[in-house]
């Protein structure tokens, strides 16, 4: 068994100062919003896994297949000693990944979910012996802290997860990932491609009903963390295409007019009837819209992969 080490580089009460302004800040704002991270604490981390099982939520099977056709060309081309992956989650698909890359020694999984990297990171390091899995719990919109393990590196970003940043907030982490690579690194993006709304939108609000339980779980995150006492059946998932942003929009609406309680933050906040919370954002692209976003913050997109059905895409860039 090759070494576990998990470092956490928030400080626990980190987690919860930055809920408290989260919160405050986004349902003060009009209309109101939360932030994403804030859905994945453990029964999120499982519903996520329960969705990139679901027939209607395709980006994970097709990034799947992009990264089993193409693991030997990346190992080839990256010759990576360490593999970074931010927002890791379970590292199922990494594991090709893993499989590839035959000079790897060292796998830093970062995350906000502890228990995602507890359980992916200790059955890695117990299946592959002379794997070093130095896992981080770390915020990566934060400022990133890389520990000391040798280059080549492979900066991942799987998943589509990057759709999940605004633009502005897209720019800002795609400079502070530039700033973590040095002559020789590469970052491999997953992301969602532009298609059918009707495709677009099922895999984000399924028949079984699984993306609106994970939607409405970041209600009882806040109700656990800060008291707070919203009833998750007195909201509705709603999932639309935003054809100007060409994103899709994660709401939650409120089935009545309703005061929800937060005694943490002495607040009390007024839903009307039909009123809309916007969870979540998860933008869809084009080839050149991620060139030029990674052109913007000084990296150089040198291949370019999609699925066999043109769904989603994998890159690989450097830095220039
Ligand atoms: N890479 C996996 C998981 C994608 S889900 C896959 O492709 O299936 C998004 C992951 O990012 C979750 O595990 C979530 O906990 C993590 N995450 C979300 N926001 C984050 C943040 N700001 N910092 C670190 N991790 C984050
Ligand atoms: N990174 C995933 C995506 O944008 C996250 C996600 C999938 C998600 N389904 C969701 C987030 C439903 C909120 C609600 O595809």
């Amino acid at each position: 068994m090759s070494p576990f080490l998990l470092t956490r580089t928030l400080p626990e009460d980190a987690t919860d100062a930055a809920l408290r302004a989260d919160v405050l800040h986004g349902l003060g704002s009009d209309p109101k919003t939360l932030p994403p991270k804030w859905f994945y604490d453990a029964h999120g981390s499982e519903l996520f896994e329960k969705i990139t099982e679901l027939p209607e939520y395709y980006p994970t099977r097709a990034e799947r297949e992009i990264l089993l056709a193409r693991a030997g060309e990346i190992a080839r081309a990256t010759g990576a000693r360490t593999l970074v992956e931010l927002g890791s989650g379970s590292s199922e698909k990494t594991r090709h990944l893993l499989d590839a890359l035959t000079g790897l020694r060292t796998y830093v999984p970062v995350d906000v979910s502890e228990s995602a990297l507890t359980q992916a990171g200790e059955a890695l390091a117990a299946e592959r012996p002379g794997l070093d899995v130095h896992a981080l719990i770390a915020d990566f919109t934060g400022g990133l802290a890389m520990p000391d393990t040798p280059g080549p590196r492979l900066v991942a970003f799987l998943g589509g997860t990057i759709g999940n940043l605004l633009p502005a907030e897209r720019a800002a982490f795609l400079t502070s990932v530039r700033a973590l690579l040095s002559p020789g690194d590469a970052l491999l993006l997953g992301t969602d491609l532009v298609k059918d709304e009707g495709e677009l939108v099922a895999a984000y609000d399924d028949a079984a009903g699984v993306t609106a339980a994970f939607d409405k779980n970041v209600l009882s995150v806040v109700n656990r963390e800060l008291g707070a006492d919203f009833d998750p059946g007195a909201f509705a998932h709603v999932a639309l295409w935003n054809p100007e942003h060409e994103w899709i929009e994660m709401r939650l609406r409120s089935l009545a007019a309703q005061t929800v309680k937060i005694p943490a933050l002495g607040l009390a906040v007024d839903f009307a009837e039909g009123e809309e919370l916007r969870t979540e954002v998860s933008a869809k692209f084009r080839e050149e819209g991620v060139r030029g976003e990674l052109a913007a913050a000084g990296l150089d997109l040198t291949h370019w992969w999609t699925d066999e059905k043109g769904r989603f895409a994998l890159s690989l860039s450097t830095a220039g």
